[in-house]
């Protein structure tokens, strides 16, 4: 048994999705509260908390948020090195800096200082679970499994599948992406914080006996978690329908394969027909919002509000390295200029709510990760509402407490992450 500890501070907590619900009705923040931690996870919040901490070792954050840890839903932690490449757009971005990274990944011990320090800029910058793509070399995923099982981080990974349109050294087969995929999957999903993801990289590089394997080992291990991309670029799609011409749609080409899940998570799908909209939302599949890589890569505007208002699910994601932040932070207040694109102001709240309990709906790992909750994980990530001088002063002037957090969403980045804690160790 470990020491309790009793961190005190401003306290988010969610009853419920405030993209369905009235976010006043769904989320809170409880001031001057507290969350009691004991042996990796939440005891309990508020005056119970409170009340059962008097032993406890005290960790006080007067006037910082204390949220869920940080869930990101999507990246590319390969990418690391060359995010913020300049000029290109999705398929030229891939072939001229995505690729020839990609390759080094052959290397085990690259692969391996890249996992590390993917995952302590994550730490830095208060995010404690990822869903990272990893490259076609099975060696990259152990790499990102041993880092985050270092750092007793919750980590969705998977090897990146493609046996077409990528260069030599970086293409597996139908076969040989069943296989090695199945025996990482044996290897790593559920051992310890790991949950295993069949990752077809996208349809472009995924020939339709490729796609069909990775479905057939998605049907016989259902319990994994599947992600891809979808509907990114109008270019690519385009090229989608070149290749699949007998495909109904983008989605199509994964649906024909059973790659059409609840457990799916399919990144970005930003032009959807309507048949698809239909489809995933039947499903209840896992859509992952990427504000920054859409407009870094220029890919175009998401319908957060539209399409969580119709019933579908979504989750808040980097994609670093087309995503040109490693910050959730930087990613929520992408989100929001997405939708004043759009003509709608996603509130602080909700913007909270995707990039912590959303993103764990998605990833099918709500009953560990994303919600300050007892019995839930301590995952912790500790706001600074005040952490440069161009914030506090904007902070200076809240006339609440959600107008306190705002400006952080906005203007914060890894400066505004005062302590982040991984399952109630403070790191
Ligand atoms: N589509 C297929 N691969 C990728 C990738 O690595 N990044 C992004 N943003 N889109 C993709
Ligand atoms: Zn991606």
């Amino acid at each position: 048994m470990t020491t309790a500890q009793l961190l005190t501070g401003h306290v988010l907590t969610f009853t419920d999705d405030p993209f369905i619900v009235p976010w006043p009705d769904a989320v809170r923040i409880e001031e001057n509260s507290a969350v009691l931690v004991k042996d990796g996870h939440i005891v309990a919040t508020g005056t119970a908390a409170t009340a059962q901490g008097t032993h406890a070792k005290r960790h006080d954050y007067p006037g910082h948020l204390i949220c869920p840890g940080f869930v990101d839903a999507h990246a590319h932690y390969p990418q690391t090195a060359i995010i913020a490449s300049w000029g290109k757009r999705l398929i030229d971005w891939l072939n001229t800096y995505t690729f020839p990274e990609e390759m080094r990944f052959g290397d085990p011990d690259y692969a391996q200082s890249t996992a590390d320090t993917y995952l302590d800029l994550l730490l830095d910058h208060g995010t404690t679970s990822v869903a990272s793509f990893c490259t076609i070399h099975s060696t990259s995923v152990d790499a990102l499994f041993t880092a985050a099982a270092d750092r007793n981080m919750a980590v969705v990974a998977g090897k990146t599948c493609m046996d077409r349109n990528a260069p030599d050294g970086l293409r597996d087969t139908a076969q040989s992406a069943y296989d090695d995929s199945k025996a990482l999957l044996e290897r790593w999903h559920c051992t310890g914080r790991a949950r295993y993801a069949i990752t077809p990289r996208f349809s472009p590089t995924s020939t339709e006996d490729q796609l069909a394997a990775l479905g057939a080992l998605w049907a016989e291990h259902p319990d994994a978690l599947m992600q891809t991309h979808l509907s990114e670029q109008v270019d690519e799609i385009a090229w989608v329908r070149d290749l699949c011409p007998q495909a109904r749609d983008y989605l199509d080409t994964y649906e024909a394969h059973g790659l059409l899940g609840t457990r799916g998570l399919y990144g970005h799908a930003i032009h959807l027909e309507p048949r698809e909209i239909h489809r995933l939302r039947e499903v209840g599949a896992g859509l992952v919002h990427c504000p920054t890589s859409n407009t870094f890569i220029g890919s175009g505007l998401f319908d957060l509000m539209g399409l969580t208002s119709q019933g579908l699910r979504a989750g808040l994601a980097t994609d670093t390295g087309g995503g040109s932040s490693f910050s959730m932070l930087r990613s929520m207040a992408a989100a929001y200029e997405i939708a004043q694109l759009r003509g709608v102001a996603v509130h602080a709240a909700q913007l909270l709510w995707l990039a912590t309990a959303g993103s764990a709906r998605v990833l099918h790992h709500s009953d560990e990760i994303g919600q300050i909750a007892s019995g839930l994980a301590a995952d912790l990530c500790v706001l600074n509402l005040a952490s440069t001088s161009a914030i506090a002063q904007r902070h200076a002037r809240a006339e609440d407490i959600w107008d306190a957090v705002f400006p952080t969403i906005m203007m914060g980045d890894d400066r505004a992450i005062a302590d982040v804690w991984v399952a109630g160790q403070k790191r």
